[in-house]
């Protein structure tokens, strides 16, 4: 049985004439209930994504252009789709005016975030009535709400594709419907989610690599959206994971990021295996790759044999990005967070015995419905005693559909505004003086590329996470290099090379 807003299950079966007439008779929008149900579904590992022969050339002579908001999640996405489109033999621009072809790749993590989206699209419709032949896609998070897609499609018809997280493959289809119909071409899927193995993808660079180790987010804390818009956690399998590492490294990349929503659940859903985010690490350890990230971690899942194995360094960095979101318990409590303010001080304690070096960094709400001055001075004193060496923080953002959004809140704007200030400036304070400590020491760089503000400087990031700029000739880039540093701001570190000769290490 098909649920509302779902699609067809065997969709491989079907044809693409099928899905015309689908479209047309049964579309329905997507539904954040739908999107809640758990456990229901088959998690189907999909191995054989392959563009349809008779779109292989829909794309020849035209350009593509993505605009990508929020997360890594998001960005390793439009890797993806940039991936797809090349197979279409679309080419990419990096000129929104030249593309025959937008898709904006959005995020719905906080209203300002979905604003700018709906700025973008107010922008680009003269370019639509400028060239019809135009196609404009909505995809990613926004796309999973049904209150956004009934907005587009009420007021925004420059809009002429609405696609989701979970229907990426069928960039295809959509694409060429959206060509060769009148109508608007919606497909969003409000279901658990698939795993899909061996989609295509165009990396942006080859120096760094983001790899997928899961998808969703099962957690539902309380303010958050994702677990209505990315669906189920769903572990790839390590073979799969091990092998992409693999790839990347052969490939001269010198770092990847395994990405999820909540990484230390990985391998929970596994059925037949018992296998979780540290014996993962630990066979990553192995390859030969310089460095490996991980994010996001979350606290209540952060377990002692995945501490003993990032103990053992290596390519496995320094760097944990551990949010904690605010420190009071009852907070924490309303937040369904599933820690308590002690649990995670034990827990950024035991990390810091058995990797003394490394660095914390976290993401903070203020201002979470009827939060008092009490509260967040807890959040305020919290973040003293860890000394993260940084920190996004937020105002809290109510998501329709989500528990805390219909919590009654009697704390003014202007008040939040001020508490994610004082918060600021003492992160601030922190960071400038955990920066402060790398003064005069040498430190590895992985070199990224030129600064964005000065071409004549380079910028990378130590494994720690700090960034670093210095001069140095262009060939460093894509290379480990010592760096001497003398002076240290806020957010960034800056340096000499600390041997011109032999500073490739
Ligand atoms: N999976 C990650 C977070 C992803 S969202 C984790 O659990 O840590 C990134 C950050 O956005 C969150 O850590 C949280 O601090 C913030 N965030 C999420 N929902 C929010 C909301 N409704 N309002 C304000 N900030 C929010
Ligand atoms: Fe959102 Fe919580 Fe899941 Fe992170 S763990 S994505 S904050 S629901
Ligand atoms: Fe945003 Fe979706 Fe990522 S809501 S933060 S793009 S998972």
């Amino acid at each position: 049985m098909n649920q509302p807003g779902s699609t067809p299950a065997k969709d491989k079966e079907k044809t693409t004439k099928d899905y015309a007439s689908y479209f047309q008779t049964t579309y329905q929008p997507p539904s954040l209930k739908d999107a809640k149900k758990r456990g229901k579904e088959q998690i189907n590992i999909v191995k054989d994504f392959a563009v349809d022969e008779d779109l292989k050339k829909i794309g020849a002579g035209k350009k593509f252009y993505i605009r990508t908001y929020g997360c890594q999640m998001n960005e390793h996405d439009t890797e993806v789709m940039a991936g797809i489109l090349s197979d279409m033999s679309y080419e990419a621009t990096t000129d929104m005016k030249e593309a025959d072809l937008i898709l904006l790749n959005t995020c719905a993590i906080r209203e300002n975030a979905e604003n700018k989206v709906f700025g973008e699209l107010g922008h680009l419709k003269p370019m639509k009535v400028e060239n019809p032949d135009l196609l404009i896609g909505v995809c990613g998070c926004m796309s999973q709400e049904e209150s956004v897609v009934n907005k587009l499609l009420k007021t925004y018809d420059q809009v002429d594709m609405i696609f989701g997280t979970h229907n990426i493959h069928r960039l295809p289809q959509i694409v060429k419907e959206a060509y060769f119909s009148k109508e608007r071409v919606v497909e969003v899927w409000s279901k658990e989610g698939d795993i899909v193995e061996n989609l295509p993808r165009v990396r942006k660079g080859n120096i760094q690599g983001w790899v997928n180790i899961m998808y969703g987010c099962d957690k539902f804390c309380t303010y958050c959206i994702v677990p209505y818009t990315r669906g189920k956690e769903r572990s790839r399998r390590p073979e799969d994971i091990i092998e992409e590492v693999r790839h990347l490294a052969r490939n001269g990349y010198q770092e990847v990021t395994l990405l999820g929503q909540n990484v230390n659940a990985y391998g929970k859903d596994f059925e037949d295996i018992e296998y979780g985010l540290g014996d993962l690490m630990d066979e990553i350890r192995k390859i030969d790759i310089p460095r490996v990230r991980f994010t996001t971690s979350h606290p209540r899942d952060f377990d002692d044999h995945l501490i003993e194995v990032l103990a053992k360094g290596g390519n496995l960095v320094e760097h944990i990005h551990l949010p904690v979101q605010h420190g009071n318990s009852d907070i924490l409590k309303l937040m369904a967070r599933k820690y308590t303010r002690e649990h995670f001080l034990e827990l950024a304690g035991k990390i810091k015995n058995a990797i003394p070096n490394a660095s914390f960094t976290t993401d903070i709400i203020v201002g979470f419905p009827n939060e008092t001055e009490e509260q967040f001075q807890d959040t305020l004193s919290l973040v003293k005693e860890v000394e993260f060496d940084a920190a996004y923080s937020f105002i809290y953002s109510p998501r329709e559909g989500t528990p805390a959004a219909k919590m009654k809140d009697n704390v003014p704007h202007e008040v939040k505004k001020d508490r994610l200030q004082r918060l600021n400036a003492v992160l601030n304070e922190i960071s400038l003086r955990k920066n402060q400590a790398y003064l005069d020491t040498v430190v590895e760089v992985l070199v990224e590329g030129e600064s964005k503000k000065n071409p004549e400087v380079l910028s990378g990031h130590t494994a720690s996470n700090k960034v670093v700029n210095f001069r140095g000739p262009k060939h460093l880039i894509g290379k480990i290099v010592k760096v001497h540093i003398t002076d240290a701001k806020t957010w960034t570190l800056s340096g000499d090379l600390a041997d011109e000769k032999a500073g490739v290490v």
